[in-house]
């Protein structure tokens, strides 16, 4: 494991961009797996400068998404498609039909989660998949439970990920109870792991989950066996 830790947010944003732009440039048509929250915004506005100075081409890539609320329509303001849509995707040149996000919405949940795991089959798996880190050590939507899952499923909420996302809503009331998340398979599968944290309180989950025990109740934990996972922590 690559284990990075720098002085500040800008710091940490500047070099995961950095890491992800050298995969756009050594392979135009990459497939990048994507993650929401608040630790990839700086990241992504890396990103989106750097195809505004032409340095980067998206015209090829495709995008897959780690997870989306049940039950948020793509134009909700707070569903994950909406966020991405508004922090990347419309801001730089990929084809929106080759951004993919699982839909919360689908009748058949079941259904939705297979397909979304052929589709990333499909595209010859996933060259470097971003994350962050939940408080309780999920990566996606994985929450910790006594074994980790490995195909793309439902999921219901930890209360604590409920608490920690409700800044985002009116209220926790109004925070959704379930999410659909690519399971561990997926990511485990990316051939490059990048995960990103920043913030005093997430210091004691990332000692948990790459310096000790491997283990579902952190589900993060389980990055210790990827071959290549690059983390970079900033305190601030
Ligand atoms: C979001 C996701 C989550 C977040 C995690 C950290 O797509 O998969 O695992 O990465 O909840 O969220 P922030 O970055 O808001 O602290």
């Amino acid at each position: 494991m690559n284990y990075i830790e720098v002085e500040t947010y800008e710091e940490l944003s500047r070099k995961a961009a950095a890491i992800i732009a050298a995969q756009v440039i050594s392979k135009p048509e990459s497939v990048l797996g994507l993650a929401t929250g608040s630790s990839p915004l700086g990241t992504y506005a890396c990103l989106v400068k750097a195809y505004e100075n032409k340095d980067l081409d998206f015209s090829k890539v495709t995008s897959v998404n780690l997870d989306e609320y049940v039950g948020l329509t793509g134009e909700n303001d707070q569903s994950y498609r909406y966020f991405m849509n508004t922090n990347l995707f419309s801001k730089i040149n990929i084809r929106k039909e080759c951004t993919f996000v699982p839909n919360g919405c689908a009748d058949d949940v079941k259904k939705e989660c297979r397909e979304y795991d052929e589709r990333i089959e499909s595209l010859g798996g996933i060259d470097i998949q971003l994350l962050g880190i939940g408080l309780d050590g999920h990566i996606g939507f994985n929450e910790p439970d006594e074994v980790f899952t490995k195909e793309t499923h439902l999921v219901d909420l930890d209360p604590s990920t409920i608490e920690a996302n409700a800044r985002f809503f009116p209220s926790a009331d109004d925070v959704p109870k379930q999410a659909v998340t690519m399971g561990m398979g997926g990511i485990m599968n990316a051939k490059k792991v990048l995960l990103i944290a920043n913030g005093k309180n997430k210091e004691e989950i990332i000692k948990k989950a790459f310096f000790g025990t491997i283990t579902p109740k952190i589900p993060a934990s389980i990055l210790q066996l990827h071959p290549d996972v690059t983390v970079i922590y900033s305190k601030n």
